[in-house]
C-alpha cells in the first residue's frame, strides 16, 4: 500500500483544495442565484478543530505539499486565520493558498499574511463598476480593487487574477483586463466556464473559448509559451511582449488538463471528492466523529483518491453535472 494518495492511472495528488464555508457575499450570476442557496447546516459543517485534524492527516500521512482554502468565500469563515495558523505549523509546512473574491480582503491581508498565508488568487471578472454591480449583483468594485493591492503589499505574491469571460456580457474585456494586471503586477489567468451552476445554465455556445482569448489578446500582445514544465497546474501560460509577466488560459472544457491533476478536495461539510465533476464523495466527517482514528481516517481518503477517473467527461455524450454547484464544493 502506498501512503500517498495515488489513483489507478498512476497520478498522485499532492494539492488539497479545502472549502471554508459554501456561503458568499457575492452573488455572480453564474454561480448562484440572486436569493443565494440553501446553505449546508451549521451542525453539517466541520468545526475548525476537526478541519485542522483532516489537515494535518494529507500533510503528515498522505503527501500533501500544497493546501489551498476556498469556499464559497473563505474570508467568512470565522476561524480563518486559526486554520491557517495551525496549518501553517505542520511537519513539513505545507505551502499555503487562497482563492477568494477579494471583499474585505484589503483590512485582513496582512493578519493572513503573519498567520501563514502565502498567496492569493483573486476574482475579477470586470473593471468596469457598473458591470461589476450587475454580474456580482454587488456594488462592490473598488473593495475587490482595494483587497488586490493590499495583498500585494503584504507580500501575498504572485497575486493571481482570475477572470472568466461570458458572451455578451464582458468578452470584450480580454485585453483591458490584461492592461490592468501587466499595469499592478498581477498575474492574469482567463477561466472557461463550466457546466457548474445550479442553475444548469451552462451553454457551450457561450462558453468564451481559450482560442478566442487567445486570438483577441494576440491583436495587441506578442504571447510566446512560457519555457519549462507545467506540471498539474490548470493554467497554460504565456510570456507577455518578451516578459517577464505572464498570463494563463485554464481551459478546462476545450484543453483538459485531467490526465496531470494532483488534485484532492475537501468541502466544508467534510466530504472528500478526487474531483470537481466525481459523482461520489467520502464521509470523512461521519468517520471523525464516530471516533475512528487517524489512520482509519487516511486508509478511507486513499480509498477515495484511487477511484478517481480518468477525466471530467465534459466532452462526453451523456455528461451531467455534479449534484453540488461550485460553491458548495470549492472551485
Ligand atoms: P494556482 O495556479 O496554483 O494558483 O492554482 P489554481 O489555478 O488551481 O487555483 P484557483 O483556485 O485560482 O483555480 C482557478 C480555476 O481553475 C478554478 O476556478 C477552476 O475553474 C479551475 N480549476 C481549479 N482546479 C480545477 C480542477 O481540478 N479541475 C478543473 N477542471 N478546473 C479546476
Ligand atoms: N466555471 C469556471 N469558473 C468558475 N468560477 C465560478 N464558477 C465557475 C464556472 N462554472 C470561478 C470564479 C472564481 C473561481 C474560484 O472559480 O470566477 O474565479
Ligand atoms: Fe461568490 Fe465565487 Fe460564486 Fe462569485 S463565483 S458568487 S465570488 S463563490
Amino acid at each position: 500500500d502506498s501512503p500517498r494518495l495515488v489513483d489507478r492511472l498512476g497520478r498522485v495528488a499532492t494539492d488539497l483544495r479545502v472549502s471554508l464555508t459554501d456561503r458568499c457575499n457575492l452573488r455572480c450570476t453564474y454561480c448562484m442565484p440572486a436569493e443565494g442557496l440553501d446553505w449546508l447546516p451549521k451542525p453539517d459543517l466541520l468545526t475548525d478543530a476537526e478541519l485542522t485534524r483532516l489537515i494535518a492527516i494529507a500533510v503528515t500521512r498522505l503527501g500533501v505539499t500544497d493546501v489551498r482554502f476556498t469556499g464559497g468565500e473563505p474570508l467568512l469563515r470565522p476561524g480563518l486565520a486559526d486554520v491557517l495558523a495551525a496549518t501553517a505549523a505542520l511537519e513539513p509546512r505545507p505551502r499555503l493558498s487562497m482563492t477568494t473574491n477579494g471583499v474585505g480582503l484589503a483590512r485582513r491581508a496582512r493578519r493572513l499574511a503573519a498567520a501563514g498565508l502565502d498567496r492569493v488568487n483573486i476574482s475579477l471578472d470586470t473593471l468596469d463598476p457598473a458591470r461589476f454591480h450587475a454580474l456580482t449583483r454587488r456594488d462592490r468594485l473598488a473593495d475587490v480593487l482595494a483587497g488586490l493591492s493590499a495583498a500585494r503589499g503584504a507580500g501575498l505574491t504572485p497575486v493571481k487574477v482570475n477572470s472568466v469571460l461570458m458572451r455578451g456580457v464582458n468578452e470584450d474585456e480580454a485585453v483591458p483586463l490584461l492592461r490592468f494586471c501587466l499595469a499592478h503586477g498581477y498575474q492574469l489567468r482567463f477561466i472557461e466556464q463550466m457546466p457548474l451552476d445550479p442553475q444548469h445554465g451552462w451553454d457551450r455556445a457561450d462558453m468564451v473559448t481559450a482560442g478566442e482569448i487567445l486570438a483577441a489578446l494576440r491583436a495587441e500582445f506578442e504571447l510566446t509559451p512560457e519555457p519549462g514544465e507545467r506540471g498539474g497546474a490548470p493554467a497554460e501560460r504565456w510570456v507577455v511582449d518578451g516578459g517577464p509577466a505572464v498570463v494563463g488560459v485554464i481551459a478546462s472544457v476545450t484543453r483538459p488538463f485531467c490526465a496531470a491533476c494532483d488534485r484532492t478536495r475537501l468541502t466544508a461539510d467534510g466530504q472528500v471528492r478526487n474531483c470537481l465533476f466525481s459523482r461520489s464523495e467520502t464521509d470523512l466527517r461521519a468517520l471523525l466523529r464516530g471516533g475512528a482514528s487517524d489512520e482509519e481516517v487516511a486508509e478511507r481518503w486513499r480509498a477515495n483518491a484511487w477511484a478517481k477517473a480518468a477525466g471530467h467527461g465534459i466532452n462526453d455524450a451523456g455528461f451531467h453535472q455534479p449534484d453540488r454547484p461550485m460553491s458548495a464544493i470549492g472551485g
